[in-house]
């Protein structure tokens, strides 16, 4: 079974661990040997901090680089209209672009969507250009942490994915969030979807989302777990030494690895 072409994006509820869950599952990739490409699709990017990558703050969002922008598209981002070109180069730009810190490839996407329909202005096509772009990039896996909530599955980035992984909390809100993004997501054409369940505080936790959520992929439950807070605070990698990760994290880590890649070596 290969793993090339997992594409993944990991959604759901704002808070409850998206970040945290797609930052384990890329040190999961990464440590089996995988390049990973890994996108920051939430304008208020966290993911460097949750990877505990070198000077993460300092990485500029794509949407925001006004010369690259200009350079490939022929006109200066904010400009609505007028004449600039619709298919700018972008196959340089993830090997440009991102930072490195072993096998992770991380690159902060930003945003310039305001207000729902999409402006047609020179950075929102560079950025789809991009995403259409890396579709088809052909490293081992692209995992997206998407902002919370619904509205980007509107838009460009969201198609780009083969599976789309849907953190739940215990709580009513969060398993709402996860209905909304299935109905959402296969109006887009993704039918893959599964969840993972987290901060569960025992086996009461467990059933009353896997009762919530009948009828939905649940790939496992993480528990709460105080160190992941801790970690968050200090700026810092939970459980730094991978070695030392717990049994259970792992085991939830790699039935969303198996069940990515099966569906992507499907669908080559
Ligand atoms: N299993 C867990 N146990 C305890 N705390 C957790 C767990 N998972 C995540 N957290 C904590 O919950 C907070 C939110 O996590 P995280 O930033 O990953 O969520 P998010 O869904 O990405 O949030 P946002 O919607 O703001 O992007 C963080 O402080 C994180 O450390
Ligand atoms: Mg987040």
């Amino acid at each position: 079974m290969s793993a090339k072409g997992i594409k993944l994006a990991v959604s759901g509820k704002g808070g409850v661990g998206k970040t945290t869950v797609a930052a384990l599952l890329i040190r999961h990739m990464a440590k089996q040997g995988m390049r990973v490409l890994a996108i920051d699709a939430d304008p208020v990017a966290s993911l460097g901090g949750a990877l505990a990558m070198p000077d993460h703050e300092k990485i500029e969002p794509i949407a925001n680089m006004k010369d690259l922008i200009f350079e490939r598209t022929g006109a200066k981002p904010g400009t609505m209209g007028g004449f600039f070109k619709m298919n700018p180069r972008v196959d340089d730009i993830p090997e440009k672009l991102a930072a490195v810190q072993g096998n992770i490839h991380l690159m902060v996407m930003g945003t310039v969507d305001h207000g729902g329909s999409g402006c047609v202005c020179p950075e929102s096509i560079l950025l789809k250009n991009l995403v259409q772009h890396l579709l088809l990039y052909n490293d081992d896996a692209l995992v997206l942490d998407m902002e919370a909530g619904v509205e980007h599955l509107g838009r460009a980035t969201a198609r780009a994915v083969n599976l789309m992984l849907v953190v739940v909390e215990p709580g009513a809100r969060s398993i709402q969030a996860a209905k909304l993004v299935r109905k959402l997501a296969a109006e887009i054409g993704i039918d893959q979807l599964a969840v993972v369940a987290n901060k569960v505080r025992g086996p009461e936790d467990e059933q009353a989302i896997a009762g919530a959520l009948e009828g939905f992929e649940i790939l496992g439950y993480l528990p709460y777990d105080p160190k992941f807070v801790e970690a968050d605070l200090a700026g810092k990698l939970v459980y730094e030494d991978e070695d030392k990760m717990p049994e259970h994290i792992l085991t939830v880590m790699h039935s969303v690895f198996s069940r990515a890649s099966s569906k992507s070596s499907a669908d080559s």
